[in-house]
């Protein structure tokens, strides 16, 4: 019922020729897979000469982050529209790096959100909780008070195309991933707040991903997990061989 999202985040890597040769070599090893949805987010410049490379591949192009004004004088940033016509139809919000070194918090993050469905892009939202929030037992609270910060506003059915990846800080490039248990608990407990938020219905039918040091060897068990609907991929997303497998992890 939730069709699983595979999407590979290549942050600050690739300039276009490599970009290139990553979709070049990618696209058939990922050929014929229809039962997962593929994105991958290259940066922004990279994104124009990747459209031709992934047409016909099933591979989706996704923005790494968006401002929430359409145009104007905001010198560096570029708008859902500007990154629609770039390419992409997704877009990476909130991720624990901008929340980290950029100052993005969750009320940055809302208006991102919001601008990205007024501008038709598929929100992947992240969330997460750092080591130090787990240590003193505050895993949930720091979660929900991402989801409710970062949705604050939006109705139902404004929510309804908007993705959730959950990714521990801690978990992110350390290669200590969430064991399948402690992913799946903290999957719950997000589909949990968003029936309280949008109903069970559409909660049900929000796909909740798992990212921090997803690779090969760990997505079979992770998907195995009932409330964990795909994956947000970083350092494994930049080979090929590697990212295809994630992608036909049930195989
Ligand atoms: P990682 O990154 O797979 O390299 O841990 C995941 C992410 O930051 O989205």
């Amino acid at each position: 019922m939730r069709k699983p999202v595979i999407a590979g985040n290549w942050k600050l890597y690739k300039t276009k020729n490599e970009a290139l040769a990553l979709i070049e070599e990618l696209a058939p090893l990922v050929k014929g897979v229809d039962n997962v949805e593929i994105v991958v987010a290259p940066v922004f410049t990279v994104l124009p000469s990747l459209i031709g490379a992934v047409s016909g591949t099933g591979i989706n192009l996704a923005g790494q982050d968006v401002f929430w004004e359409d145009e104007g004088a905001f010198t560096g940033e570029i708008s859902p529209r500007m990154l629609m016509d770039a390419g992409a139809s997704y877009v990476i919000i909130g991720h624990s790096e901008r929340r980290q070194y950029f100052g993005e918090t969750d009320a940055t993050v809302n208006k991102k959100v919001k601008s990205a469905l007024k501008g038709a892009l598929v929100p992947i939202m992240c969330i997460g909780e750092t080591l130090e929030s787990r240590e003193a037992g505050e895993t949930f609270k720091v979660l929900e008070g991402q989801l409710r910060g970062g949705l604050e506003g939006l109705t139902a059915t404004q929510f309804a195309p908007v993705i959730i990846a959950y990714e521990p800080v801690w978990a992110i490039g350390t290669g200590k991933t969430a064991s399948d248990e402690q992913a799946q608990e903290a999957h719950a407990f997000i589909r949990g707040v968003l029936a309280d938020l949008y109903g069970k219905q559409v909660a049900d039918k929000t796909r909740v991903l798992y990212g921090g040091s997803v690779k090969p060897e760990n997505i079979k068990g992770l998907m195995g997990c009932a409330d964990i609907d795909g994956a947000l991929v970083g350092g494994a997303s930049l080979k090929g061989a590697s990212f295809a497998s994630i992608v036909r992890y049930g195989e």
